[in-house]
């Protein structure tokens, strides 16, 4: 290997790597609303992505995340609708420089419009006539789902505009928001139920839309406000006028906006708002600039993600200093032992904050954190708060315990076992995988979860009260509970006890690759267990691989091959497996092709005819693959139809007669080429 070879090697694992994580990030902020990291340190990761695939273009990807916007289609029960104008995202900035930067680049004495950023979701109105026609969401930017049932619960949306003045076409696009004080009080609710909370307004908002239930929709309450509006011949020749238009009309649309024309006005608005934000009703994220003259605008243009004619600018997170009081420790499923501060409380992004994550070791030494120090505390989308820094401040209370320097425990702090730091990870862990509580009941949790073996009934509460009356001490005693076991807990009902025996009878046809993954090994997640189930059809094949015939299985690494290697020289584990084998569970099976991409998603297709390069099983499994349905029958829901020679005659009259277009083998294989 020559030098340079040696130093691009690992760049090129980066870039790869990056696309990897970005690409699950925009996964688990569009379509699970679970975001896993801050805007910010998204916007970093991108920005590095872009450098690197600079530096090797060789290594271009149209698919790369740096290539097209995040997407939330997938969910089920909305007709998806191809936007007339792709609907794209905005450059973020977070500095004067930044912003400078952007207004070089445009005309000299221009005009720019600022505006408040929401943080929700957008939306794009459309209205033909005067009547509300569709509500569609971003979807991937070129198709979103009609989501207009639920838009029409918002009071301030108008159904109809009557007036003799609109246009005959008209889309206005806006932003979808969950006021805080609903926020509040559907966590709470959410609370009392032991369901999930919502991260943050944005995550709950976009759950809400995707509801398919009106009503529900309606009693959460929803709002819009809405920032632009296109389409062909429409009135005035500014963003700003056609905003004043909608107003007229009887849209929601911001009191905040003005018309700047410097960089210090602009510096000015964002400081003003930066304060006053925290009085508004609902969530903003920053504000935004555009250009104001159309015509601008249009000679700007587009980059393939963004407009060049408007950028945002983002708020820094909001911070607070206060009083660490204390650090705990505790201790996750997998027995990683994350050291959590215990603060004086303190008033941040509309909650109070008691507890935030100290990450690990070595952020605690790095910054000689200690009890009775005054720390920064942060929320960025997480529902966690997690301590940033430290101030120099003499603290208040000299007697308060531990000024002395902080060491880490070498104990697990719930059962006593010595803890070990794998060479290379951060963190410390408790090596105690089978008798220390909270890895157990972690382990049975994400067991009976819903994407595991789906067990209802059995939540975190139950699991810890049958845990502590030892009755449940692992995976496979849940097979082993009595009625009489659950109906005789005080707070356990028989209707509860009949539930829980009911959802764990069906979890006995729980497929294997299901199975695989509930087990919990460490780092086999759903996605991997389902690779592994498809070249291991059953457990007793699976337990005899090597680690390098596991490596082979794509996704699978020399880490999660040894952690597979690992589980089942375990003696315990493979105890616990046979009684599970013996329970019913379904050890073995064929996993199920799951789509590689969404080209043809939410397109109804059919075969007809004779084919020439695949069987028409092969075209079966290729429309499967990229996320599409094969459909039997011509009907008004067909998208179209892939002709072979010689299409039945009376398939290809249907087809006529409903207009759905015939496409050929050759145009097939266009539209999917990766
Ligand atoms: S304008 C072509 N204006 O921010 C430009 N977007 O990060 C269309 N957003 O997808 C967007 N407030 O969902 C615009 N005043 C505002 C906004 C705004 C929030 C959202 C919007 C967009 C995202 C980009």
């Amino acid at each position: 290997m020559d030098l340079f070879s040696e130093i691009e090697e690992p760049e090129r694992e980066e870039l790869k790597r990056l696309r990897k994580e970005l690409e699950e990030q925009n996964y688990k902020y569009y379509v699970l609303n679970q975001p896993t990291m801050s805007d910010r340190e998204f916007d970093e990761k991108m920005h590095r992505l872009q450098a690197l695939e600079a530096l090797y273009p060789d290594m271009f990807d149209p698919k790369s995340p740096t290539q097209h916007v995040g997407s939330d289609l997938g969910k089920k029960g909305f007709e998806q609708v191809k936007h007339k104008y792709p609907m794209l995202s905005l450059a973020n900035s977070y500095s004067r420089e930044e912003i400078e930067d952007w207004v070089r680049k445009l005309p000299s004495n221009v005009e720019i419009v600022c505006e408040l950023k929401y943080d929700g979701l957008s939306i794009s109105l459309w209205y033909e006539h005067g009547v509300l026609v569709k509500a569609l969401t971003r979807g991937d930017g070129q198709q979103g789902d009609d989501v207009i049932a639920n838009i029409k619960t918002i009071p301030s949306i108008p159904w109809r505009i009557e007036r003799n003045d609109v246009p005959d076409f008209f889309e206005l696009r806006g932003e979808v928001l969950l006021p805080w004080e609903r926020f509040e009080a559907l966590n709470k609710a959410r609370e009392e139920q032991e369901e999930p909370l919502f991260a943050n307004p944005r995550n709950a908002a976009s759950g809400t839309l995707k509801l398919q239930d009106p009503k529900e929709v309606a009693r959460r309450g929803l709002d819009a406000y809405l920032y632009y509006m296109i389409g062909e011949n429409l009135p005035g020749t500014t963003h700003y006028e056609r905003l004043e238009t909608a107003k007229a009309w009887g849209f929601h649309i911001s009191d905040a906006i003005k018309v700047c024309h410097s960089v210090d006005e602009v510096m000015a608005y964002i400081a003003y708002w930066d304060t006053e934000r925290k009085n508004l009703p609902v969530a903003t994220d920053g504000i935004v600039l555009k250009v104001n003259d159309l015509r601008e605008q249009e000679e700007l243009g587009y980059t393939a993600k963004t407009p060049r004619w408007a950028i945002a600018y983002k708020f820094p997170a909001e911070k607070q200093l206060t009083l660490l009081k204390e650090i705990t420790y505790q201790v996750g499923r997998t027995g990683v032992v994350t050291p959590v501060a215990n603060l004086e409380p303190v008033q941040l992004s509309g909650t109070i904050v008691q507890r935030a994550t100290l990450h690990n070791e070595d952020f605690i030494k790095s910054l000689d954190i200690r009890p009775g120090d005054h720390v920064w505390v942060e929320k960025g989308g997480e529902i966690i708060p997690k301590i940033t820094g430290k101030e120099e401040k003499p603290t208040p209370d000299p007697s308060l315990k531990g000024r002395q320097m902080f060491s880490f425990p070498t104990h697990c702090p719930e059962c006593g076992a010595e803890l070990i730091r794998v060479p290379g990870e951060a963190a410390w862990r408790c090596p105690n995988e089978a008798g220390c509580p909270p890895q157990i009941k972690g382990k049975i949790e994400h067991f009976v979860s819903r994407k595991a073996m789906d067990i209802e009934g059995l939540g975190e509460e139950t699991i810890d009260l049958l845990y502590r009356q030892g009755l449940l001490k692992n995976i496979a005693d849940i097979y082993d509970l009595k009625p009489e076991d659950i109906a005789s807990q005080e707070r356990l009902g028989e209707k509860s006890a009949q539930n829980m025996l009911a959802g764990i009878k069906a979890s006995k046809q729980v497929p294997w690759n299901r199975v695989l993954f509930a087990l919990g090994i460490r780092m086999v997640g759903e996605t991997t267990a389902k690779k592994i189930a498809k070249r291991y059809h059953s457990i007793d094949l699976l337990q005899w691989a090597t680690a390098e015939q596991l490596c082979a299985i794509e996704d699978v690494g020399p880490q999660i091959a040894e952690n597979i290697v690992k589980y089942f020289e375990d003696l315990g584990n493979l105890e616990i497996l046979e009684r599970l084998r013996q329970a019913g569970l379904q050890m073995e099976g064929e996993a199920a092709e799951e789509p590689t991409s969404d080209k043809l998603a939410g397109k109804s297709i059919v075969i007809s005819g004779t084919f020439s390069h695949h069987s028409r099983d092969e075209y079966k499994a290729l429309i499967e693959t990229h996320g599409g349905k094969n459909s039997g029958s011509v009907s008004k829901k067909t998208s179209f139809i892939l002709a072979g020679e010689n299409m039945g005659p009376e398939k290809r009259k249907k087809a006529e007669d409903l207009g759905i277009p015939l496409v050929s083998e050759e145009e097939f294989m266009q539209m999917i080429e990766l």
